[in-house]
């Protein structure tokens, strides 16, 4: 019985020592973890992680209201920040002209002082529109994450919350701020459509949105196992082919090489499941596995497959074909040439493809052994690229947005303002009337303004 206990203490401690070792191999520049709303110094989340109270330092704004709520399981959501004007986070970047990551966390959560539920507005984050006319989940209990990586050049990161007209109220529970690994997102990618499958380049002029997420095969991964603290679902939904497919688990250890990639990419979680074909006789089986999502028109999206031969018994016995839509994207894949030739080293390759219906497939090519493996995949993940716009929502720019909050909120001062050049208008017709030679310039501003402030409130909803 003791024994046991002091066995499994050691357990414990031994686990704890790997998850922190895990933990130390990443320590971004940039970590900014706040809990708005919240004057507590910390707060430890769910996954163990220690967010700190809201910081004078970080937010500039004055017209704000801290909300509270003991309902919310997790103590991150127990606290928000509600905004009736412009606020902005502002947080002092170190890592220059990197990406960092965004992470926005809503909880619509009850407090008699205003109803989070009904809260819509947008949000703004160095000069990308991340969200537009934004309305977290109305269902109580709910907690949505936004996740953005944003391309990063000055100083600074500044996240703006912006009520819209409608509801004339923000709000936020928790913000993330982290400097992506240099190795998380590659300048190029494979452009694959009906007519083409080329290189691309300039990738990292963008900004991403996470989509999805999935750990294909295996379990949903948490946070607490993801030394980016992302979340990774499985592929239930998504997974349609009724053949042919096995699941495989992988009791060994991941390969992270020298010179591969890191375990920020992608986490061992991840590359110790996937699903594959496996050939049992002579006949390669005449099947492929296919994964279906619905993405969104009118946006570019980053496709990234991961894989990791967890499956074959020796290196060079794997080649399959990749089908982006049902184009081929890649034939005979060979993961042993691309991981040195080391089995259970992960890989990974970035497709770029039009919003809409997304089918990603892998299956058996010419050059597939039998009574092999003969196609595996591990994980996808699925990015929204901004528009030429620079936004995530809308064929409409930060600035526009931004713009027509303001001249909105100036229409008590704008009528006034034309009432004055009115008034000077009449007395310069006046004095012309008494002198003859003088100007008529004035005589339009007063139309001009009121025009503008006409157009101008009405701006958002007519571009949408
Ligand atoms: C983390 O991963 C380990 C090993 O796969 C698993 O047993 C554990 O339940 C996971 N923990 C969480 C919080 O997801
Ligand atoms: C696999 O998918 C590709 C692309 O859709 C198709 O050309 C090929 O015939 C499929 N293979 C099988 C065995 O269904
Ligand atoms: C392999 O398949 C391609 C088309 O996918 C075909 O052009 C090529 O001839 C095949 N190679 C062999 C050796 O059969
Ligand atoms: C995203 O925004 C960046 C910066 O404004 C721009 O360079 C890039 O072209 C945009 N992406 C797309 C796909 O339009």
């Amino acid at each position: 019985m003791a024994t046991t206990k002091i066995l499994s203490l050691y357990h414990i401690s031994l686990l704890s020592l790997i998850a922190a070792a895990a933990a130390a191999s990443f320590s971004p520049t940039d970590h900014f973890l706040v809990n708005c709303g919240s004057s507590a110094a910390q707060t430890l989340d769910a996954d163990h992680r220690v967010f700190a109270g809201d910081d004078p330092r970080f937010l500039a704004s004055t017209q704000t209201l801290q909300l509270q709520s003991l309902d919310p399981p997790s103590p991150l959501y127990r606290t928000a920040r509600a905004f009736t004007h412009p606020a902005h986070y502002v947080f002092p970047i170190r890592d220059r002209g990197v990406h960092h990551l965004v992470r926005l966390h809503f909880h619509p959560l009850r407090d008699n002082r205003c109803d989070l539920s009904e809260a819509e507005f947008h949000v703004i984050a160095n000069g990308f529109l991340l969200l537009r006319n934004f309305r977290p989940s109305t269902a109580a209990s709910s907690v949505v994450i936004k996740e953005f990586a944003i391309p990063v050049d000055s100083g600074e990161l500044k996240i703006t919350f912006l009520p819209s007209d409608k509801s004339g109220f923000a709000f936020v529970n928790a913000i993330e701020v982290i400097t992506a690994p240099i190795d998380l997102i590659a300048d190029v990618a494979q452009l694959v459509d009906a007519e083409k499958n080329e290189r691309i380049h300039g990738l990292l002029r963008n900004g991403f949105e996470t989509v999805h997420r999935v750990n294909v095969g295996g379990f949903k991964v948490t946070p607490f196992n993801d030394s980016l603290w992302r979340t990774w679902i499985t592929d239930d939904e998504f997974f349609n082919s009724i053949e042919g497919s096995e699941t495989v688990h992988f009791g060994g250890i991941i390969k992270y090489r020298k010179g591969g990639l890191s375990r920020e990419v992608g986490p061992d979680n991840v590359y110790n499941t996937a699903r594959v074909i496996r050939s049992k006789v002579s006949l390669i089986p005449k099947v492929n596995l296919t994964w279906s999502f619905q993405i969104e028109k009118g946006y570019s999206h980053m496709v990234r497959m991961h894989f990791c031969d967890i499956a074959s018994v020796s290196t060079y016995m794997l080649y399959f074909n990749v089908y982006v839509n049902g184009n081929l994207a890649y034939e005979n894949l060979d993961l042993s040439q691309s991981t040195d030739a080391i089995l259970a080293s992960p890989f990974y390759a970035d497709f770029v493809v039009d919003g809409g219906s997304l089918a990603v497939s892998v299956g058996p090519s010419n050059m597939s052994w039998p009574r092999a493996v003969d196609a595996i995949l591990n994980g996808i993940e699925i990015w929204k690229l901004n528009n030429t716009m620079g936004s995530f929502d809308g064929e409409v720019c930060a600035d526009s947005v931004w713009r027509s909050w303001r001249t909105g909120h100036t229409s008590v001062v704008l009528p006034l303002i034309a009432a004055i050049f009115l008034l000077l208008s009449a007395s310069v017709f006046l004095q012309r009337r008494r002198n003859a030679s003088a100007s008529t310039g004035w005589a339009r501003l007063p139309v001009d303004v009121s025009e503008s402030n006409l157009k101008g409130g009405n701006q958002l909803s007519s571009i949408k």
